[in-house]
């Protein structure tokens, strides 16, 4: 049996922007889940009988004709079933009940009354039937369906959750998993644990000596090529894969010309302590002609993807027996990217290292974090012995520098960003707030503005520089860096850069802003 899926919640997406975060909420529980979207996944095939299913919400109308809907047959295979929002309205309409457009949609912090001896609601309060949650819902459930109660209600939606009398069937209109609902968390676990029967028992770091096994066993005697991008994702990978497979290993880092300064020496330093070989393979200029003359993200996006591949299969060609290419994607790239399973949400960005491998090229592809979120990865980063100046290196996306410098990238360009990120980190360190971060660097803006340097005009770029305080990255505010240390980084980095002008700071929040500019 699959080590991960001996219980296991299947999520099943809509298409909801929080969709992500249930699967975080049921895993904090310490309950190991997946998300699978509506559209391609069916469970009747899966070999792993989940424990429960949870059906997201989503854009979609239920009362719809073409809205998605969901195999009929998941609501008499006997497992529990939790529909939130879309969710419940799609079960609602597939079991017999009407939902209809509400006149006035619900978007926001709405008290609730809750049948609180129910047991999705108990363990928490018994004292208390009314609670703050949060709705985001266009439409309501007016008709029940046969066999099934109301257990929560607001003023405004009077079937606002729902159980079946006899089956485990359970439908809630609020969304559990956002933190502005007040005990979201709590309800999830009683449905979770006390509902569904699982054991929270999940751990990431528990699972790295069978992840080990597994990767043994799938791997063989085959050699493996592995992209070390100098971010903590690909240098966790790189451990895993080392311990299961030594020698057969072979590590190459990519100066794409996009990484931060004396990245590629520190990794190469770190992994040397940690008894692995990489090889530096220099193609910065191979990069800047792919991206000469582009200016649109996802194009940029898809040539260093693209070029990254070229680059190992030509450096895979020089070596005998390789037959993989492991990448260290994690599970919020896959999801974020919304391709292929997840094609039901809006594609935000592709993050590039997701979405496979050219067909032409002849090596497979091995994942082995693909289904852990960050906080997972460094757990077992943490568990394999990985220095924690290593794991707590704030994230750095796959195209690097490519997506911080705004419009078209030039050598020049990512030179001057790679000094000013190099200030503003420095700045940061020296006054404690690298830390307090969770993530930070600097972007080029390629607008000229006007400045003034002793007696002479200056006309150059400006660079913003961005810190955000995030728990997930899948929303972040923007940090509150204190002024005096935002201004020491200004005047180091025009002072030192010729070709900057100016110095501004983002102060937008995810959403709406993304935390990268592009
Ligand atoms: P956004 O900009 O989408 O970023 O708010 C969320 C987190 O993901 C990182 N990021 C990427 N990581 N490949 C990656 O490996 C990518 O293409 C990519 N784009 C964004 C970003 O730095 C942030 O931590």
């Amino acid at each position: 049996m699959d080590p991960l899926r001996q219980q296991w919640i299947c999520i099943i997406d809509f298409g909801s922007q929080y969709t992500q975060l249930i699967a975080r909420r049921i895993r904090e529980i310490g309950v190991y889940c997946e998300i699978h979207s509506a559209v391609a996944y069916d469970i009747n095939e899966s070999d792993c009988p989940p424990s429960a299913v949870i059906l997201s919400g989503g854009p979609q109308s239920a009362g719809q004709q073409h809205s998605l809907s969901i195999t009929a047959s998941i609501f008499d295979l006997g497992v529990p079933v939790l529909g939130i929002c879309y969710g419940m309205q799609r079960m609602v309409q597939q079991l017999g009940g009407v939902v209809q457009a509400a006149p006035l949609g619900e978007f926001g912090h709405v008290r609730m009354h809750l049948q609180n001896d129910h047991p999705l609601f108990a363990h928490i309060d018994a004292h208390k039937t009314e609670y703050t949650v949060w709705m985001s819902h266009g439409d309501h459930v007016i008709t029940l369906p046969p066999g099934f109660t109301t257990i929560a209600a607001s003023d405004d939606t009077p079937i606002a959750g729902i159980a079946h009398e006899h089956k485990p069937l359970y439908g809630l209109q609020f969304h559990p998993e956002v933190t502005h609902t007040e005990h979201g968390s709590d309800i999830l676990r009683n449905f979770v644990l006390h509902i569904a029967g699982c054991h929270p028992h999940w751990q990431a770091a528990g699972i790295v000596e069978d992840m080990i096994k597994t990767l043994r066993t799938r791997l063989g005697e085959d050699r493996v090529l592995l992209a070390l991008s100098g971010g903590v994702d690909s240098a966790v990978a790189g451990q895993l894969l080392h311990r299961a497979i030594g020698k057969q290993l072979h590590c190459v880092l990519v100066d794409n010309g996009l990484l931060r300064l004396h990245e590629a020496d520190q990794v190469i330093a770190v992994f040397d302590g940690l008894g692995v070989v990489v090889q530096r393979v220099n193609a910065q200029e191979e990069f800047m002609t792919a991206l000469h003359g582009v200016t649109d993200p996802e194009q940029k996006r898809t040539i260093i993807g693209h070029t990254f591949i070229e680059v190992f299969e030509r450096t895979a060609q020089q070596l005998s027996n390789v037959r993989w290419l492991a990448q260290g994607t994690i599970y919020s790239d896959v999801i974020e990217s919304a391709t292929g399973v997840h094609n039901a949400a809006h594609t935000i960005k592709s993050h590039h290292n997701v979405g496979g491998l050219p067909e032409r090229m002849s090596l497979k592809l091995v994942e082995p974090l693909r289904n852990l979120f960050k906080d997972e990865v460094r757990n077992i980063g943490r568990e394999l012995g990985m220095p924690d100046e290593l794991l707590d290196r704030h994230p750095f996306p796959g195209p690097g520098l490519g997506v911080r410098i705004l419009g078209q990238v030039t050598a020049q360009t990512a030179d001057i960003l790679r000094q000013a990120d190099d200030i503003f980190m420095r700045v940061l360190h020296e006054a404690g707030w690298l830390a307090q971060v969770s993530q930070a660097f600097a972007v080029f803006l390629p607008v000229n503005s006007v400045g003034v340097t002793g007696d002479h005009r200056r006309y150059a770029p400006v660079i913003a520089l961005r810190a955000v305080v995030s728990e997930d990255f899948m929303t972040a505010s923007a940090a509150p860096v204190p002024h005096d240390v935002l201004s020491a980084a200004a005047r180091q980095i025009v002072n030192s850069l010729p070709g900057v002008s100016r110095v501004v700071y983002d102060i937008t929040d995810k959403p709406p802003a993304t935390i990268e500019w592009e």
